[in-house]
């Protein structure tokens, strides 16, 4: 029998587990020591409430739209990541920002807001797949490349706020912005009023999408550049001639709508509208009547006349909430295999409870926490696209 070696070194990128102690070799400081409240506990909306309460004015609570039904309750504001980074900034008085979202989205709130205040995920666990498709040592090996092949001085990096700090600081000192779905297409015309190409980092598809349909570029135009390959996979020529350099990730939920999904939700429900998130792929895109991002989607539900009939492609706690929130309307689920995300999703009631409740009893737990460094040059592309002009406002 041939025997396999299993390398036990956990991978930086490792699956994170529940648990009630930090197992320091496999997980990212999961600790919740010893007060954990059960799930079952019928107790922990009035625990929540009462620790809110408590807290007062001193605590901001952020909830994206994918958050559980059960947490977006105890929301002061929801949004999609853009409104939520333009509410993290603008917050000057709250001591504690609860993000009910996943890391990356702290980690931006940690970077937008004063040093007086602390950010705290309930979860450090809520990771997100696509974010950790792109390591800050593979971006710098990118721009090697880069740099090697006589581009780099030309191009100019737009992150997707799906990213880790260091690869927005990354793009802070390289010249570049930061960009979300609700303002790609702004992001990247301000990028090619500054270079020839653009990097985009790290969701293919959103860049895709914004490239070809909204300033026109061709499909030829991009490149994908996959960092597990060396040169990325493609020639120096191919780097050369792209406009659009694409990093190989994308979100493995809004990955798994297919051209078919469309197809079968027309052929079932007579009249629908699709509309999709640009997460999605370009096929998906091309396929959908409209594509925006939550923001946009929400909007376009709300503003529908009773009786239309809508197929919703993203994720499914936000589609939830709008199929129940407009009765009157037909809202499909644009795949019906198709599932949560498992990371947005790890910020439950027990874990917000145990957050609210150990601060209101002064202890700060799941604080994300950004270097000095790493924040003052990720904070600089955040802000290239706060100053974006063009870019619809969303505050309140
Ligand atoms: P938006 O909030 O920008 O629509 O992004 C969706 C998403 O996948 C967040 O993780
Ligand atoms: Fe990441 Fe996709 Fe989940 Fe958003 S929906 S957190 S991009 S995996």
């Amino acid at each position: 029998m041939t025997s396999v070696f299993v390398d036990p070194s956990p991978s930086p990128l490792a699956l994170l587990l529940l648990g009630k102690a930090a197992d320091s070799t496999s997980e990212r400081g999961v600790e919740c020591p010893g007060d954990l409240p059960p799930a079952s506990d019928p107790g922990l909306v009035a625990r929540a409430q009462a620790a809110k309460d408590t807290l007062g004015e001193r605590v901001f609570i952020l909830g994206h739209h994918y958050q559980r039904d059960e947490v977006i309750q105890f929301a002061d504001v929801t949004g999609d990541s853009f409104k939520l980074a333009q509410k993290a900034a603008d917050m000057p008085l709250a001591e504690f920002i609860v993000f009910c979202g996943v890391h990356f989205m702290a980690e931006s709130a940690d970077i937008l807001t004063g040093d007086s205040q602390q950010v705290i995920l309930p979860d450090l666990a809520a990771g997100c797949s696509m974010a950790d498709m792109a390591e800050i040592s593979q971006v710098e090996q990118c721009w090697t490349d880069l740099e090697a092949a006589g581009v780099a001085g030309v191009t100019i990096p737009i992150t997707y706020m799906n990213s880790a700090a260091a690869i927005k600081a990354f793009t802070g000192k390289h010249g570049g912005s930061i960009c979300t779905s609700s303002n790609a297409q702004r992001s990247l015309e301000w990028a090619f009023e500054r270079g020839e190409k653009v990097l985009f980092m790290p969701d293919q598809h959103l860049g895709r999408n914004t490239a070809v349909r909204e300033l026109g570029l061709g499909l030829d135009d991009c490149v994908v550049f996959n960092p597990n390959k060396s040169n990325g996979g493609l020639t120096v020529d191919e780097l050369r001639n792209a406009k659009m350099i694409l990093w190989k990730g994308h979100c493995s939920v809004h990955g798994r709508f297919t051209p078919e999904c469309v197809d079968q939700v027309r052929a079932e429900v007579p009249g629908v509208t699709v509309i999709v998130h640009p997460e999605c792929t370009y096929e998906v895109v091309e396929k959908a009547d409209q594509v925006g991002s939550t923001e946009k989607i929400i909007a376009a539900i709300e503003a529908a006349p009773a009786g239309s009939a809508w197929a919703i492609g993203t994720e499914l706690n936000l589609v939830k909430r709008l199929a129940l929130a407009h009765p009157d309307q037909k809202i499909t689920y644009l795949d019906k295999t198709v599932c949560f995300c498992s990371t947005m999703n790890r910020i439950d009631l027990p874990h917000l409870v145990y957050s609210l409740e150990l601060l209101a009893s002064g202890n700060v737990v799941n604080q994300i926490s950004v270097d000095p460094e790493t924040s003052h040059w990720a904070k600089i592309a955040l802000d290239r696209m706060l100053a974006l002009p063009g870019v619809t406002p969303t505050l309140d």
